[in-house]
């Protein structure tokens, strides 16, 4: 890796700010001073100071969050804040949410830099289960609730599209509570498949995806690293 690319993935260091402290002379390779932003860097083996300070590249990271209300999956600076404003890491614009969650809905958020790994969780390919908690603004009861259990186990035809959703399960927790489990993540897409079933959604929240549940002591806003074991289990 060149050592100016080094620099600014182990520092908050842009490239060219990178390129301007290997002017300065404030960076050592090997307890040499270096000052070409080409020169290449074993990352197994060499030992890159800065300031004194010894460089460490950080691995692919994986993190899950328990996303509150009013915060925002995007990259850009928008009306709210956004979930990575939350995390104080270094270098944290390259965590991507994996599968966003709308600005109103609360619960598991998965974030990474491991494109594959997001993949795998992401893709309807894999249909990786994600479960949802929704409260209605209209109670559904007896038959009509069976009816709409029925229409989402064999796929609904949203607005606007032409293939219908992959088969679903809905189970009623109360007349105006249900979890939803998709294998799916299309946009907006438990909220539209309420609004197809006659109904719409008050309050929606992710409780879990894949094997991984939401923890009871996660609190809104708090984040924490997934264990390896967790990382694994997709
Ligand atoms: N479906 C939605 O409609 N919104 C979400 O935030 C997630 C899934």
């Amino acid at each position: 890796m060149r050592l100016d690319r080094f620099l600014s993935e182990t520092t908050p260091l842009t490239r060219s700010l990178a390129k301007r402290a290997l002017k300065n002379g404030e960076v050592t390779l090997n307890g040499e001073p270096v000052k070409q932003s080409a020169t290449r860097v074993d990352i197994e083996r060499d030992v890159v100071k800065f300031n004194g300070e010894t460089l460490t590249l950080v691995g692919l990271r994986y993190l899950m969050m328990h996303k509150p209300v009013d915060v925002e999956c995007t990259a850009r600076r928008g009306l709210y804040p956004r979930v990575i404003d939350m995390i104080d890491l270094p270098k944290v614009e390259r965590l991507q949410p994996v599968g966003r969650l709308d600005v109103d809905t609360t619960g598991l958020l998965l974030l990474t830099d491991d494109g594959q790994w997001s993949h795998r969780v992401t893709s309807p390919r894999h249909r990786c289960a994600k479960v949802y908690i929704a409260d209605l603004g209209e109670p559904m009861e007896g038959e009509a609730a069976q009816a709409a259990i029925n229409h989402v186990a064999e796929g609904i035809l949203l607005d606007g599209e032409e293939t219908p959703t992959q088969p679903a399960v809905l189970r009623f927790l109360a007349p105006r509570q249900a979890e939803l489990t998709i294998t799916e993540g299309r946009y907006h897409q438990v909220k539209r498949m309420f609004a197809a079933l006659g109904n719409h959604v008050n309050a929606l929240h992710r409780r879990s995806i894949g094997k991984l549940v939401l923890p009871d002591d996660l609190a809104p806003g708090e984040w924490r690293e997934l264990t390896a074991e967790e990382v694994a289990r997709f």
